[in-house]
């Protein structure tokens, strides 16, 4: 039979057929698709020498449903657990929990090995409002432009300049705890909230959202927690035609919402750089200014969207860890009547309390740590993608579009990087000989390589100034109402429920 005649029978079939048939063949062809193309994923596919659940090879309908869940951690810290440092967690995705795998991830890799670094995986990482990139999605060359221009907003000279700004914050909130701890249980994560988003709207918009002043929070920082739940479910839809469609039908019906809370930030940051701060004080901008208009300086555009990523990145994870740190203090009570005694012992006074001797408390930063461990503020893996000539991690190639990615949730809990690796034991980190066998290489909170975290030394400083100075005037006592509140979902960032204390001044 030639192929014009077999081509006819096909068109004179379909035409006669019923709808109910022609229903009935597109389910058939649609299945078969889906079942040959998940046996091609288990059983040919060139990651199926990984292991790892094979209906995760087959489709990436169990990631989706994680992420839908709010519990993609979890998920991945299970496989890991069953099936070892490095697993295939998605038909396209594998998972690494072993150290050595942050430099050829995140970092500058083997420049020798085969293929060259991975990117940053766009469809999973979402995207700005405007068509100007802020810092987390611009394409490598404007990336590295701006990360020039914003090191000196960042650097130490910087940070010293900014401290005041900081502690002035600090000292608003030890004021509100104060009138608040008589009435009983307080929602301690409200208070942190307040203080770094206070904090980081001094910082990047030159004057304060004034949370701590009115007790309350200002509309946009609620909306911005909302957009956060928003994309996550974005991300999923992004995969499969039918809801990529729906997405952006949904994007342009957002749109306009999405435009006006960015138009908070365009305003704030406009009336800043025109015409300064409204008070006294040294912001983000104090050294960056001098370069705007210069050939390396940023354009405003870039400002608004960097102002506006600063306003997330820099306040929900400083947030989250000052609370989870209270939260560990108080599940570990001889760790915190240590630590309790190393601040009140070393500081008089609150005025003793600056950057530099804060920095110097051993005890301190150990138990910080031991909490960005256990509690990482970043669980989720921030996926990356393999280029088009594939990358070669750990001494294996993996070819284009491959997603490789560093879950910090099943990084630290796993036994075999961490002894003891789900007790929060902050001696670890002080050569403890018990823990000699930990694999420290493994602990990268904010990440290494070109797009690594660029507050990490403003994040650490603000760390160490609110848990100095809160836990030298308040004893801290968790509500049986908070047990087990670190067990969170997770939609981008960790969604934390309201964190009851009862707080005891001592002055
Ligand atoms: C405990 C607090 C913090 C943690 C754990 C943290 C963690 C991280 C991590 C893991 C990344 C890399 C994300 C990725 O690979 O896509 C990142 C990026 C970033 N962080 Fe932080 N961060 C913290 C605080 C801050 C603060 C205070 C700021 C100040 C504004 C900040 C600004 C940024 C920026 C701008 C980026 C994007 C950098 C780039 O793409 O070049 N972070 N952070």
């Amino acid at each position: 039979m030639s192929t014009a005649t077999a081509s006819a029978g096909l068109v004179s079939q379909l035409t006669n057929a019923s709808i109910p048939q022609i229903f009935l063949s597109f389910f058939v062809i649609v299945t078969a698709r889906f079942i040959l193309r998940g046996i091609y994923r288990i059983y040919f596919h060139p990651l199926s020498k990984y292991p790892g659940p094979k209906l995760h090879a087959f489709t990436r309908i169990p990631q989706m449903i994680g992420l839908w869940k709010g519990e993609p951690h979890r998920r991945i810290e299970a496989i890991h657990a069953k099936y070892g440092r490095v697993v295939r967690t998605a038909p396209d995705e594998i998972s690494y929990i072993d150290p050595e795998a942050w430099k050829f991830v995140h970092g500058h890799g083997d420049t020798k090995a085969r293929g060259s670094r991975p990117q940053k995986h766009w469809i999973r990482s979402g995207n700005d409002v405007t068509d100007t990139p802020s810092l987390l999605f611009a394409p490598t060359g404007a990336h590295s432009r701006m990360r020039r221009v914003f090191n000196s907003a960042f650097s130490d000279r910087s940070l010293k300049l900014q401290e005041p700004l900081i502690v002035k914050y600090i000292d608003l909130l030890r004021e509100r705890l104060r009138e608040k701890a008589p009435q009983g249980d307080i929602d301690i994560v409200k208070y942190f909230n307040f203080t770094t988003f206070d904090v980081m709207g001094d910082l990047a918009f030159g004057e304060s959202l004034h949370m701590l002043n009115n007790d309350e929070y200002d509309p946009w920082v609620a909306n911005t927690f909302e957009y956060l739940k928003t994309f996550t479910f974005l991300e999923m839809c992004q995969y499969y035609a039918v809801t990529r469609y729906g997405v952006r039908q949904l994007m342009k019906l957002m749109a306009k919402q999405r435009q006006a809370h960015f138009q908070y930030t365009v305003d704030k940051v406009n009336k800043r750089v025109d015409q300064g701060r409204a008070t006294d004080g040294h912001d983000l901008w104090t050294l960056v200014l001098d370069k705007e208009g210069k050939r390396e300086g940023l354009s405003r555009g870039e400002m608004f969207a960097n102002a506006n990523l600063f306003m997330v990145a820099g306040t929900e994870t400083t947030a989250t860890i000052s609370a989870g740190f209270a939260y560990l203090m108080c599940k570990n009570p001889e760790v915190y009547a240590k630590f309790r005694k190393e601040v009140r012992e070393t500081f008089k006074n609150q005025d003793e309390i600056n950057i530099e001797r804060a920095q110097a408390l051993p005890y301190l930063n150990a138990c910080l740590k031991e909490a960005l461990r256990v509690y990482p503020p970043v669980s989720n893996a921030q996926p990356m993608l393999t280029p088009v000539d594939g990358t070669t991690v750990m001494g294996e190639y993996m070819p284009p579009n491959t997603v490789v990615s560093i879950p910090q949730y099943a990084m630290y809990r796993s036994e075999t990087n961490f002894k003891y690796a789900l007790e929060y034991i902050p001696e670890r980190w002080l050569g403890d000989e018990r823990f000699e066998s930990d694999n420290k290489k493994a602990f990268e909170p904010f990440h290494v390589g070109p797009r690594d975290c660029l507050g990490k030394n403003l994040a650490w400083h603000e760390m160490r100034l609110i848990a100095a100075k809160v836990h030298h005037q308040f004893d801290f006592e968790l509500s049986p109402l908070s047990d087990g509140w670190t067990d969170q979902k997770i939609f981008i960032l960790n969604q934390k429920e309201p964190l009851y204390m009862k707080l005891k001044a001592l002055y």
